[in-house]
């Protein structure tokens, strides 16, 4: 969507993978959806050094509304009880800090957890939306029909952008198609991202079925992306109970490969240091927001160890790209794979050769590599290990 917004991958803070549909504030007050945990979150964007290296968005997921309209207005109503300062004093929270405020709709007649949905009543959520100061609008597909949501997509965003106010617009449309091709035309036209498809659980296991279904669609998949236009492959994971140091390395590596938007679920006052460390590298981050936008791929697959590879700037005065590749280890058996690959076979093929970084050692340098060398590198069990390749 061309409307000056998500020129790279969005980066931010979302509720729902780790607190779900937490209504009980009386039992978790630190985890239940309410102004106090989307407060505290900005503020711990804020504070903890995660603003800085670029994440930008508070996004409320599923669960904030009252079950009703206002039955005089129509209007949508934020839950009373939980955000009971109202909206616009959470978004001016927000924005006090520097951050942007995001929230969820579902396009349907109701959310997924079973709120009131937009479907009669899209233009008055649009511009309730905008007056609350909304900078990023998720739109999910649950009770909908699967059919309306061809024309309803590209009119909900026609609207939003119809308030003058603007706001980057994430599609979940396609992850809700199952098996019919998505109309990435349209997707490109009218959506700043679009989730491809399932949610990511809390689970290495579920980490990789994202990625497998984004490797073998990829010849579909990868071309969509662009400044402007994202696939999104879910939210990042790291920071909660399901992956180890090793596996939220993994998650990193691959959606900075992927050109994801790296959207955060976990709670940012729990996330050990040296998980936030992985979240906070730069020169990852810097791969992820490539000004090109050009999104990488699963180059091959040998031995159980996956190379995922995306073309990066700087471009060399051939004008050939650098490149950051990962090496993803599906193996289990114990110690630390040996590989051992060509820079051909890597299609590393700058005739000037490459300067090397390993993108987990800050400002490392693992020398030049010629065009007709061979690259080694030992991957942990269900780890990665993550380079980059800058054209000479
Ligand atoms: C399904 C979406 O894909 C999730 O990301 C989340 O928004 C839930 N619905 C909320 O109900």
């Amino acid at each position: 969507l061309e409307n000056g917004l998500a020129r790279t991958p969005p980066m931010g803070w979302m509720s729902w993978q780790r607190f779900r549909c937490i209504t009980d504030c009386n039992k978790f007050p630190d985890e239940c959806i309410s102004e106090r945990l989307f407060r505290r979150h900005a503020d711990l964007l804020a504070s903890e050094g995660y603003a800085d290296v670029g994440y930008e968005y508070v996004i409320i997921d599923d669960c904030w509304l009252e079950k009703a309209r206002d039955n005089k207005t129509n209007k949508l109503v934020a839950d009373r009880t939980r955000f009971p300062s109202g909206l616009n004093a959470l978004a001016d929270h927000v924005h006090n800090r520097g951050l942007k405020f995001g929230l969820y709709q579902d396009f349907g007649t109701h959310t997924c957890a079973g709120y009131p949905g937009v479907i009669d009543h899209m233009q008055l959520d649009a511009q309730t939306f905008a007056d609350w100061d909304v900078d990023y609008v998720k739109l999910d597909g649950c009770n909908a029909n699967v059919t309306d949501m061809t024309e309803g997509y590209p009119q909900f965003g026609r609207l939003l952008n119809a308030t003058g106010r603007p706001m980057v617009y994430s599609c979940s449309w396609p992850a809700y198609l199952e098996d019919a091709y998505p109309d990435y035309e349209s997707l490109i036209k009218h959506c700043n991202l679009w989730r491809n498809w399932d949610d990511i659980d809390d689970s290495l296991e579920s980490v990789f079925q994202i990625m497998d279904y984004f490797a073998k669609n990829q010849d579909s998949i990868q071309p969509q992306a662009g400044p402007g236009h994202w696939n999104d492959p879910d939210m990042l994971i790291l920071g909660n109970y399901g992956l180890s140091y090793d596996q939220s390395k993994l998650q990193m590596a691959v959606w900075a490969v992927l050109a994801a938007p790296l959207i955060m679920s976990n709670d940012l006052a729990k996330v050990e240091p040296r998980v936030k460390a992985i979240l906070q590298n730069r020169d990852i981050i810097a791969v992820n927001q490539d000004p090109l936008g050009i999104q990488g791929h699963r180059l091959l697959v040998q031995e159980y160890i996956e190379v995922w590879r995306r073309p990066i700037t700087p471009k060399n005065d051939d004008q050939e790209y650098s490149f950051a590749v990962a090496f993803v280890s599906r193996r289990t058996d114990g110690k630390p794979y040996g590989v051992t690959f060509s820079l051909k076979e890597l299609l590393l093929t700058n005739s000037k050769g490459y300067s090397v970084q390993d993108l987990f050692e800050p400002k490392s340098n693992l020398g030049v590599y010629e065009a007709d060398s061979q690259f080694s590198t030992r991957v942990v069990p269900n780890g990665v290990t993550f380079y980059k390749f800058t054209a000479l």
